[in-house]
């Protein structure tokens, strides 16, 4: 059975001592969820203060982009290799963000996971086509392409310990989230493209999020659609008291 997992992209929002007093609360109000995985995904930058202060909790933390290589001459970037033993437990990797501002491609999404599985951290690969691609009537192909690009040469064990975030880019930041059915949809799909490529088994343990506007009045509805394992919760997440509500929603 997969347990369900919410994790809170901060993105490029809070101060440092907004960021400590964040999760202080969100330590305090989850202190007694025991059935939801959950995580907090803060600017590199408060990281490491945010993982000591969750030392011993229920709360997980990742970080929101890394470099693809190991090591190197990359003046401003963090790489996988320097995240071991920092407390971190995910990193994003190719968010709709990073394709659209940065120039993510499918490729370096791919040596991004790869680097992160080899360092003992669970990639959460985000996929997701705009809106002009869904009334093009090319979302499975989008789709198909980023899982082959992003997933490529992995094995299925590999595969089968990581997070997958399905988040259609028309539906992040902008109030408008995925109808039910539309979710259910792509979900399904997308856990049979991973039985098609790898395997049955594997494809059952695979956390597949939505991700596009969760908030609380509408997590409990997604939360039950089938195949749907979680959240990746941008916005809301800024706020205790709604990203809270959120997890709850799952319990
Ligand atoms: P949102 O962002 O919840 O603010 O739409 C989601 C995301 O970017 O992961």
């Amino acid at each position: 059975m997969r347990r369900k997992f919410i994790a809170g992209n901060w993105k490029m929002y809070k101060t440092m001592p907004e960021a400590i007093e964040l999760v202080s609360e969100l330590k305090r109000l989850l202190a007694m969820v025991r059935n939801v995985d959950v995580a907090v995904v803060p600017p590199a930058l408060f990281v490491e203060p945010v993982a000591k202060r969750l030392a011993e909790s229920n709360i997980g933390v990742g970080v929101q982009n890394i470099h693809d290589g190991g090591f190197g001459a990359f003046t401003g970037e963090i790489s996988a290799s320097m995240l071991p033993g920092l407390g971190i437990k995910y990193a994003v990797v190719a968010h709709s963000e990073r394709r659209q501002y940065f120039g993510e491609t499918d490729e370096g999404a791919n040596r991004k996971v790869r680097a992160l599985l080899d360092n003992g951290i669970i990639p959460i690969l985000c996929i997701g086509e705009t809106l002009a691609q869904r009334e093009a009537g090319e979302t499975f192909s989008v789709l198909a392409k980023q899982m082959a690009g992003g997933l490529k040469d992995l094995t299925a064990g590999q595969v089968a310990g990581m997070v997958l975030a399905y988040e259609p880019v028309w539906a992040i930041g902008t109030g408008v989230t995925a109808q039910p059915e539309q979710v259910a949809e792509v979900h399904s799909w997308l856990r049979n493209w991973l039985a098609d490529r790898f395997d049955a088994g594997s494809a059952e343990q695979v956390i597949i999020q939505y991700g596009g506007s969760v908030k609380p009045s509408n997590a409990g509805e997604l939360m039950r659609v089938p195949n749907v394992d979680g959240a990746l919760v941008g916005g809301a997440s800024l706020d205790a008291a709604s990203f809270v509500a959120i997890v709850k929603s799952c319990v």
